[in-house]
């Protein structure tokens, strides 16, 4: 829609009609340089063999040094998506960021991507960040779509920028971190559209995992509480989703629905059981009429209480079987950074459609309609859906985003368990400090990434920005 066909022409901006197919028009990742291997760590931690890379589903865990911080990795996404897109600075009208990962309690990562925005003078860019473990993301890419169809629209466009550098204590938590971010570019007539009046919310109060001591950036976690709570979240969000989409009078909703059912990935195995949990979902909607005759293998489930199974191994292992043909084509392919990079926190999500889009061409996606599930600690999660377009140039446009995906996993450096240990026991020491110059090498980061390069005494963070033009030293 051209920008000036919302206003009536007055000196009062008045919508004149609602933005058409509101949706991502384009998106990019950014995860670091280096990565440590998951079965070499399953060695160091001395764990049994296949318990990180089978037990969790991890193979690799991207990781920063202290040369990076949540304020570089945005920056570098933010960068970068405006370069591959050739979009001009000044038609973005607002700037979102989640993230969990606090370096300051007041100033905003946000305030530090306005950077970017000096050259062209642009200071007309509403939004700040989301905070909310890793659903901050989610909230930043709602707050934008909502942006877009609300009567303050000035017809730009909208940025939703989510990243995190999850990093876990010593212990069993420490395989399931990451680091990443994710930038998405929103405005109408887009290639991804979010499906209108069907998206549900599950919110409450829970401490599964939070992050209380702001001298650390290891967070206080619960897991078995932390599991429960994702899937009890998943079963109301998709509940919900389903009866809006009813009253709206669509098809009864199933996994049939779907072409592809994305999710958080805390580590790929969950993801895997929430598949299976939307199967299960599925089964106890049938009538016991239905159950009987199209699952007459799962008739001792046929009673099964959700509230009551989410730790129940007969029923994981059945509906867990009954759903790998749909894991393996709906789900799977959305599950590349997610096993080689690692938790990203609010990034997860986004690394997975990131991974479903660069895994096919643009006329296998053209059509298809995604779910998503989204889950942030505390609580607040979402279901929510999109639409791919048919229209294949515009597809294909959007895709070249992400046409280096894969170069990029494979050009990561691998440093060694004691590397990574190194690396975290650096960046405790790092949190807070202040007249500090990083330690982390530059030369082997990706072209065109931010770094910090010190923190002054009042500490005030100076960014650098690697070549754009040098490689990052790996072999291709
Ligand atoms: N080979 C294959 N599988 C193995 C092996 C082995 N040698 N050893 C263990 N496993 C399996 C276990 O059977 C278990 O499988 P299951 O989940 O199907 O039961 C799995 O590996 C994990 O092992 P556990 O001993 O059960 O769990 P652990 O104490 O190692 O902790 C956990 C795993 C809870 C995921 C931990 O990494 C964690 O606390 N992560 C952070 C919390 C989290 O991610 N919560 C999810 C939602 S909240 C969020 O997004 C942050």
């Amino acid at each position: 829609m051209p920008t000036h066909s919302l206003f009536n022409g007055t000196s009062h901006p008045t919508p004149v009609g609602w933005p058409e197919n509101v949706g991502i028009l384009a998106v990019d990742i950014y995860f670091p340089a280096q990565y440590v291997d998951q079965s070499e760590l399953e060695v160091h931690d001395g764990v049994s063999g296949g318990k990180y890379t089978i037990g969790l589903g991890q193979t690799r865990m991207g990781f920063c040094t202290d040369r990076e911080d949540i304020n570089s990795l945005c920056l570098t996404v933010v960068n970068r998506l405006l370069e591959k897109t050739g979009t001009d600075p000044s038609k973005i009208g607002r700037l979102e960021v989640g993230t969990e990962t606090i370096i300051d309690k007041s100033k905003s990562v946000k305030s530090v991507l306005m950077q970017l925005f000096s050259d062209c003078g642009n200071t007309d860019l509403e939004g700040v960040d989301s905070t909310n473990a890793c659903y901050g993301g989610t909230a930043a890419l709602f707050n934008s779509i909502n942006w877009i169809e609300s009567s303050a629209w000035d017809g730009r466009l909208a940025l939703a920028v989510c990243g995190d550098i999850a990093v876990y204590a010593a212990g069993a938590a420490r395989p399931s971190g990451g680091a990443g971010a994710v930038a998405m570019l929103i405005g109408p007539n887009a290639p991804l559209v979010l499906d209108r009046g069907v998206r549900s919310s599950h919110m409450e109060h829970v401490y599964d995992f939070y992050k209380p001591d702001m001298s650390s950036e290891y967070p206080q976690v619960d897991a078995p509480l932390s599991i429960r709570c994702y899937l009890s979240s998943l079963d109301a969000c998709y509940a919900k989703y389903r009866s809006k989409a009813a009253l709206r009078g669509a098809e009864p909703i199933s996994l049939d629905s779907f072409q592809a059912v994305l999710f958080h990935t805390p580590y790929c195995k969950l993801v895997q059981k929430s598949l299976a949990r939307l199967a299960l979902n599925d089964y106890v909607n049938l009538s016991p009429e239905q159950k009987k005759s199209q699952f007459p293998q799962l008739e001792k489930f046929s009673d099964v209480s959700l509230v009551e199974s989410y730790f129940d191994r007969d029923v994981e292992k059945a509906f867990m079987q009954e759903s790998l043909k749909s894991f393996e084509t709906k789900t799977k392919p959305s599950l590349l950074v997610a096993t080689n990079v690692g938790n990203m926190y609010t990034p997860s999500l986004y690394g997975g459609l990131v991974s479903y889009l660069a895994s096919s061409p643009a006329d296998v996606l053209s059509g298809q309609h995604v779910a998503l599930f989204s889950y942030g600690s505390g609580l607040a999660s979402s279901f929510y859906s999109i639409r791919i377009t048919s229209d294949l140039a515009l597809l294909s446009s959007a895709l070249t985003c992400l046409s280096d995906l894969h170069t990029r996993l494979e050009t990561r450096q691998k440093m060694s368990p004691e590397n990574f240990v190194s690396a975290l026991s650096t960046r405790e020491k790092a949190v807070h400090a202040v007249s500090y110059t990083p330690e982390g090498e530059t030369a082997t980061m990706f072209p065109g990434t931010w770094f910090l390069q010190s923190i002054d005494e009042k500490h005030r963070r100076q960014y650098s920005r690697h070549p754009i033009g040098q490689t990052n030293g790996v072999g291709h």
